[in-house]
C-alpha cells in the first residue's frame, strides 16, 4: 500500500506515526511492540548526531512481516530538530496530563483564504475558555490578516509556519503536509494540545472537563491511545494499524460539540 503514496505523503503519514509515537506517554507497551516488529537492516537510518540507528521502514502492528518501503534518510534530522526520535524530553503521564485543565494548550493553523473563519473559530474557543493558551500558526498570511490577530490576548501567540525547513511539497498548504509539522512543533513546546481545525467551531461548554473525566473515568488503561480524535482526522493511524479497535483512539461523545463552518 505504501508505494501508491508519494514522498510527501510518506513523509506525513510517518510524521503523523512519529508524533503519535512521541504523544505517548506510557510509551512502553506500544514502543516494545513496534520494536519486536522492526524490520531489516536496510531499514536503517543513522544518525550524524547521535551515531544511533534508527527504523525508517514502517512496520505493520497487524501482520508481523510486513513493513512499509523506506523513508529517505534525509529526513532524520527533522526528526531530531522536532523531537520526534527517542523519548521526548517533555513527555509526561497521562496522570500528569489530566490532572491541570489549564495546561491544555489549543492549536490551530490558518492559510490567507482560511483567515476569516479561523478567527471564528478562534472566538469560539474563546467563548468557553476565555485564558487557555492558544497557539495559531501563520501559513504564509499576508499583513493585513496579521494586522487583525487578537493582540490584547495575553494567552493568544502567533507563530508564522517556517515552511523552509522542510521539503518545497510542503509550502503546497492545500495538501496539509502542513499539519502534522505544525503538530510536532507544537508538542515540542506544549505536551498536552488540542488541535482544532480551522473551519471548527467549538459549539459546548465543558469539552476540556468531559474529555479529562472521560479519560479518567474509562481510558486510562493501556487498551487507549493518548491520541484522542473526535472526527475523521484519525484515519490515517486507523487505516495504518488499528482499524479494528478504532475506540482506541476515537471518541465519538466529543463529535457534537464541535461544527463545520463553511
Ligand atoms: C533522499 O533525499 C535527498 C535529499 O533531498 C536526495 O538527494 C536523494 O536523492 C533522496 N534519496 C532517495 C533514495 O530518494
Ligand atoms: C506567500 O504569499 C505570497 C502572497 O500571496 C505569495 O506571493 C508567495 O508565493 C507565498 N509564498 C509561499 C511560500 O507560499
Amino acid at each position: 500500500m505504501f508505494s501508491k503514496f508519494n514522498t510527501g505523503q510518506k513523509l506525513l503519514v510517518l510524521v503523523l506515526i512519529l508524533s503519535f509515537i512521541a504523544f505517548l506517554t506510557h510509551t512502553d507497551h506500544f514502543m516494545a511492540s513496534l520494536e519486536e516488529l522492526e524490520t531489516s537492516p536496510e531499514c536503517q537510518c543513522v544518525s550524524k548526531r547521535t551515531g544511533k540507528s534508527h527504523n525508517f521502514c514502517y512496520p505493520q502492528p497487524r501482520n508481523p512481516g510486513w513493513y512499509g518501503k523506506k523513508f529517505n534518510c534525509s529526513f532524520l534530522e527533522t526528526l531530531e530538530d522536532l523531537n520526534l526520535l527517542d523519548d521526548p524530553s517533555n513527555a509526561i503521564t497521562l496522570q500528569e496530563a489530566i490532572s491541570n485543565k489549564d495546561s491544555l494548550v489549543f492549536v490551530s493553523a490558518t492559510s490567507e483564504d482560511h483567515f476569516g473563519i479561523s478567527m471564528r473559530s478562534y472566538q469560539a474557543v474563546r467563548k468557553y475558555y476565555p485564558n487557555h493558551k492558544y497557539v495559531l500558526f501563520g501559513l504564509n498570511i499576508s499583513e493585513e490578516s496579521i494586522g487583525k490577530l487578537p493582540k490584547s490576548d495575553l494567552n493568544f501567540e502567533f507563530r508564522e509556519f517556517d515552511a523552509s525547513l522542510y521539503p518545497e511539497y510542503v509550502t503546497n498548504f492545500k495538501r496539509y503536509h502542513f499539519k502534522g509539522l505544525v503538530m510536532a512543533e507544537a508538542m515540542r513546546d506544549y505536551p498536552v494540545l488540542w488541535w482544532i481545525d480551522a473551519h471548527m467551531e467549538m459549539i459546548k461548554p465543558n469539552m476540556i472537563e468531559n474529555l479529562f473525566e472521560e479519560i479518567s473515568d474509562n481510558r486510562m488503561s493501556k487498551r487507549y491511545s493518548e491520541l484522542i480524535s473526535y472526527d475523521q482526522s484519525v484515519l490515517n493511524i486507523l487505516l495504518l494499524n488499528d482499524f479494528l479497535d478504532y475506540q482506541k483512539y476515537y471518541m465519538k461523545k466529543l463529535d457534537p460539540s464541535f461544527s463545520r463552518m463553511h
